[in-house]
């Protein structure tokens, strides 16, 4: 089966093709012009994707050395982002349905992350999937393809977000995640004590709590301080993001009794992230699944997947779909 997806929902213009389950091709214009603004114009976004969306989906097909007639489905990212920008890649995945008469496969972008995973691990349920990105912070209970029950969000910030607007504070380019996790690696995780929000009570996510923590802590200090040790507070505030992260999925997975997790979305890139899951795992027989560096931010192969799955189990949609702005 050969799936071709579309992501367009934030700054990333995206297409893929995913050929029996397996990426052949997973192509990425990603939009530099919001950089200067320290985070995502939508009005921009939208005229960045509507003038790279049509190479960017042939250069796909192109990498996968495949023509359109030879797809048998087009997935398209339908929501939660935003509007306009969901507009561009639904509109032009519909016009690509209508004129090679051809299944058009909404996915839910969330989803997607989620299911990114499968484009390199077995398919296996049930599990917990840990989902954190720029936007959204998820605890998930996932019994068989598509059925799933949220155990726990977050009540302000989403994790990314959290490290996006540490990062501003700390005057470092957007999106400040990766940014972070590369100072961090040098610093020390113990050096300044910021609050793990909600870390002994149930499944749900603060991290608003912390990001005024690390607001007043650097209005206490002078400019050199921050600068001589910039690499030990994005270790700090690394650790208290990724410690509540891990406590509440080893939590979820106790309770549920599931010996499968799972990462998903842009903050799973995290290198801290990453080690201490593995630790998890390991210290609780629970084997951990995370998605490859490219499949962690937001992408088109993860799109093309989850449509491969809902084509498999007959979820098509028809023209008339809607895109969403908000998380479902
Ligand atoms: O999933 P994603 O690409 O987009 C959304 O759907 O939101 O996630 C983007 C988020 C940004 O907040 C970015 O700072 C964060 O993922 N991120 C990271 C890392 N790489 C990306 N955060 C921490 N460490 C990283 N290595
Ligand atoms: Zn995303």
């Amino acid at each position: 089966m050969n799936i071709l997806g579309i992501e367009s929902s934030c700054d990333d213009t995206a297409a893929a093709v995913i050929v029996d389950g397996k990426m052949a091709s997973n192509v990425i214009a990603s939009q530099a012009v919001h950089q200067q603004f320290g985070g995502v114009v939508p009005e921009l976004a939208s005229r960045a994707h509507n003038k790279t969306i049509w190479d960017t989906a042939d250069q796909a097909l192109q990498n996968a050395d495949i023509d359109m007639s030879e797809i048998d489905g087009i997935a398209v990212s339908q929501g939660p982002g935003l509007m306009g920008s969901l507009l561009v890649g639904m509109g032009f995945a519909k016009g690509l349905s209508l004129s090679w008469q051809k299944p058009l496969i909404g996915v839910n972008h969330i989803d997607a992350h989620m299911y990114a995973n499968f484009i390199e691990h077995e398919e296996v349920y049930p599990f917990i999937a840990l989902i954190v990105s720029g936007g959204h912070t998820r605890l998930v209970h996932v019994t068989a393809p598509f059925e799933q029950t949220v155990l726990g969000q977050t009540r302000d910030d989403a994790a990314g977000e959290a490290f996006d607007k540490i990062g501003k504070m700390l005057k470092l380019p957007y999106p400040a995640g990766p940014e972070i996790d590369k100072k961090a690696q040098t610093g020390d995780p113990k050096f300044a004590d910021f609050p793990r929000g909600m870390m002994n009570k149930g499944l749900d996510f603060s991290f608003s709590g912390l990001k005024t923590s690390v607001l007043y802590y650097l209005q206490d200090q002078n400019e050199a301080f921050i600068k001589q040790n910039l690499n030990n507070i994005c270790a700090s505030a690394s650790a208290a993001i990724t410690e509540v992260l891990v406590v509440k999925l080893r939590r979820a997975l106790r309770k549920h009794n599931v010996k499968h997790a799972m990462l998903a979305g842009g903050v799973s890139a995290n290198s801290m992230l990453r080690q201490k899951v593995h630790q998890m795992a390991e210290k609780e027989g629970v084997e951990v699944m995370i998605p490859a560096m490219e499949f962690c931010t937001d992408n088109a192969a993860m799109i093309a997947k989850t449509g491969e799955m809902r084509l498999r189990d007959g979820m098509t949609d028809e023209l008339d779909m809607k895109p969403f702005a908000s998380i479902r």
